[in-house]
């Protein structure tokens, strides 16, 4: 039995290594707040609707990021592109200033749109659903477009990689 929960059958090492074989892309979902911009890396992104569109990413119930978007009611989803490593380590670590190392402009919602990824959607935070840690929010897409046909980075098996066409 596990050592985390009576009701799980194996421990926190072996679900991270196993769902760690699902390569995702990765974003970085932003917002503005009264303090500034927030964000943090997501590569539970994915679509979900297209009419109504709505997407979907999951994020932990601890994160001081997540609260923050939930406060702003709006985020924009920054898909990073091959070139953004750097970009993805530092919106997955808690350190203070995350903006102060990259350009960046205001989406048409208000959110940062980081200079160089491959793509935005601006959402309106349509719902949040219990997620165990985790909640699963769901975004009402009210803008999107494309900004470069680049390669994508992808994160697998606990490193970073990429797909190019
Ligand atoms: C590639 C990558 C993907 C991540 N995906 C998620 C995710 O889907 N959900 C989540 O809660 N955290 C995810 N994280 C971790 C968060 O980005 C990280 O915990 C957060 O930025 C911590 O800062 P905070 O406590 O200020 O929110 C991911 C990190 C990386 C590097």
């Amino acid at each position: 039995m596990s050592e985390n929960s009576k009701t799980t059958p194996f421990d926190g090492a072996k679900y991270r290594q196993v769902l760690g074989h699902f390569p995702t892309g990765v974003t970085v979902i932003t917002a503005m707040t009264d303090d500034g911009p927030a964000g943090m890396a997501i590569g539970s992104f994915t679509s979900v609707s297209l009419d109504p569109a709505l997407v979907l990413f999951s994020a932990s119930k601890t994160s001081a990021s997540w609260a923050k978007l939930r406060e702003a009611g709006k985020f924009c989803v920054n898909i990073l592109a091959d070139d953004q490593e750097d970009i993805s380590r530092v919106f997955g670590s808690k350190a203070d200033d995350k903006f102060s190392e990259i350009g960046w402009k205001r989406s048409a919602n208000g959110a940062p749109l980081l200079n160089g990824v491959l793509a935005y959607v601006d959402c309106d935070l349509h719902s949040v659903l219990d997620g165990g840690d985790h909640d699963i929010i769901l975004g009402a897409v009210t803008d999107l477009d494309v900004k470069h046909e680049g390669g994508a980075l992808v994160f697998f098996r606990g490193g970073y990689g990429r797909v190019a066409f």
